[in-house]
């Protein structure tokens, strides 16, 4: 829904859904959530559920259902093989992409490891407009590397382009001269790039990307994980198609694409994923990966229940009213927060807010996690559960030294039709006072440093009393209670 027009105010986002089934939060005193803090090792990842009050980690496996998605887990055939649940999972598949093949995985990251897994050899090149942590791990593990070829333009926090996504097509060119196209696995656009702060492709650079592609016979690959969001900025922003349906323009993008694979868990808001192959030769060659990974071909390691309910899901993402909830309120958040001076990624996109903690806590090194220090500052002030994006979710290079990441954000997740707009102005509130006190977080350095995707496990302490220091600011303007 374009928003809706107010009579004497402003707009705000508009909910076009109510309220049926709700799950009660607790906000812990700012002492008990210090003291959560240091058993979490200061990492967010590593927080219970219960001592959070916004929780706004991911919108991966959080989104709201709807009562028609819950009302067909009911109807699951529950079935090892044959189950008729896949086959209308597959059917509906078909119908919104026009690709019959259907690999079930039970998340994304399954999709990665068995496309990796089957396309990817030592030295070889993939070609991505940005990588996402998991798509990266996998190629690397296998001896490949990836060349990120997003725009210069999509890396610039603060920007009004409408779509930072989009890839270099001259870089992708050179890329391919470089590398040679037969070293290249394959070139993968993300749609809704989640790590530059869930910034949309156009079609228009889609279609271009991939047709240079298809000319040197380099294989296609969408990761539609965040497909949901891009379709909604392609509708609005892209002129060309803002005539189109959603379904049109899903269709559209399919099109472009040999493999669209995606994680149910936000793609059609249950959880789970699937991997859809055009090529029946390709096809068989990955079932092997999913009986022996994920489970029989029928359910790939999902529960049938969850697949009932991400076919609905698909169903309402072609549905403009739903999938514009997250980006509208996002929009909010983003333009309330930039208007208070606070250094956000902009526009906003998809999946969530982006605070630019490089530039917010300028003062803490990037050895010492500028992100990941201001994550768990606003962690203790206000009890809201972001994410570090930024070089604590980089791997570290070969000779040890830290990969300072390109982008250094903290992500507030909109998991789709889950908050309401008073708590997202409690988040802006607490993120403006937490900005006005930047001056007081410190950085943080590693006790126990994982090897692999250190920021999910990975345990820290801040390298002076600064979270002592903050809460005390914290409890003087807000009380000891809050
Ligand atoms: N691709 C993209 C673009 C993603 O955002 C994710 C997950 C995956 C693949 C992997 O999917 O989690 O189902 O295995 N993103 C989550 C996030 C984890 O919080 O952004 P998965």
């Amino acid at each position: 829904m374009p928003e809706i027009k107010f009579y004497n105010r402003a707009p705000v986002p508009m909910e076009m859904h109510k309220v049926k089934i709700v799950q009660k939060l607790t906000l812990l005193p700012v002492k008990e959530r210090l003291q959560k803090m240091y058993e979490a090792g200061f990492n967010t990842f590593l927080l219970h559920n219960k001592d959070i009050f916004m929780d706004m980690l991911t919108d991966s496996g959080v989104n709201a259902m709807s009562d028609n998605m819950q009302a067909a887990m009911l109807r699951a055939d529950d079935a090892y093989a044959g189950s008729e649940t896949f086959y209308r999972m597959q059917q509906k598949l078909e119908e919104i992409f026009g690709i019959s093949y259907l690999l079930p995985t039970h998340q994304g990251r399954a999709c990665e490891h068995i496309l990796s897994q089957h396309l990817v050899k030592p030295g070889n090149c993939v070609i991505m407009n940005y990588h996402f942590t998991t798509s990266k791990a996998h190629i690397t593990r296998l001896g490949g590397h990836v060349e990120e070829l997003v725009k210069d333009e999509g890396l610039v926090t603060k920007s009004n382009l409408p779509f930072k996504g989009n890839i270099d097509l001259d870089k992708v060119r050179a890329c391919i001269a470089k590398e040679g196209a037969d070293n290249i696995a394959y070139m993968r656009l993300e749609a809704g790039t989640n790590l530059i702060g869930g910034q949309p492709i156009s079609y228009e650079n889609m279609k271009a990307a991939t047709e240079i592609a298809k000319e040197h016979g380099i294989l296609t690959v969408l990761d539609a994980s965040l497909l949901q969001d891009n379709l909604y900025f392609i509708k609005t922003r892209e002129d060309s198609m803002k005539d189109k349906t959603v379904a049109q323009i899903t269709r559209m993008v399919a099109d472009l694409f040999d493999v669209i694979y995606f994680s149910a868990r936000k793609f059609g808001f249950a959880r789970g994923g699937g991997i859809l192959v055009r090529d029946e030769t390709l096809f068989h060659e990955m079932e092997d990966y999913i009986t022996m990974f994920e489970g029989f071909l029928t359910y790939g390691g999902m529960s049938v229940k969850e697949m009932e309910a991400m076919i609905v899901g698909f169903e309402e993402t072609m549905d403009l009213d739903v999938i514009s909830q997250g980006p509208q309120f996002i929009a909010h958040c983003v333009r309330e927060l930039d208007r208070l001076g606070v250094p956000m990624v902009t526009p906003g996109g998809g999946l969530g807010a982006h605070i630019d903690a490089r530039e917010v806590v300028s003062h803490i090194p990037a050895e010492q996690y500028p992100a990941g220090s201001l994550v768990a500052a606003l962690y203790l002030c206000g009890g809201i559960r972001g994410m570090e994006r930024g070089t604590l979710s980089e791997e570290r290079n070969p000779d040890g030294t830290e990969h300072i990441a390109s982008v250094e954000m903290v992500r507030l997740a909109f998991p789709r039709r889950v908050f309401t707009l008073s708590q997202t102005e409690y988040v802006i509130d607490r993120v403006k006072w937490l900005y006005d006190h930047r001056h007081l977080i410190g950085g943080l350095r590693f006790v126990h440093e994982p090897k692999t995707l250190r920021f999910f496990t990975g345990k820290l302490e801040p390298v002076s009393d600064w979270p002592e220091k903050l809460m005390e600011a914290y409890i003087a303007d807000f009380g000891a209670d809050q």
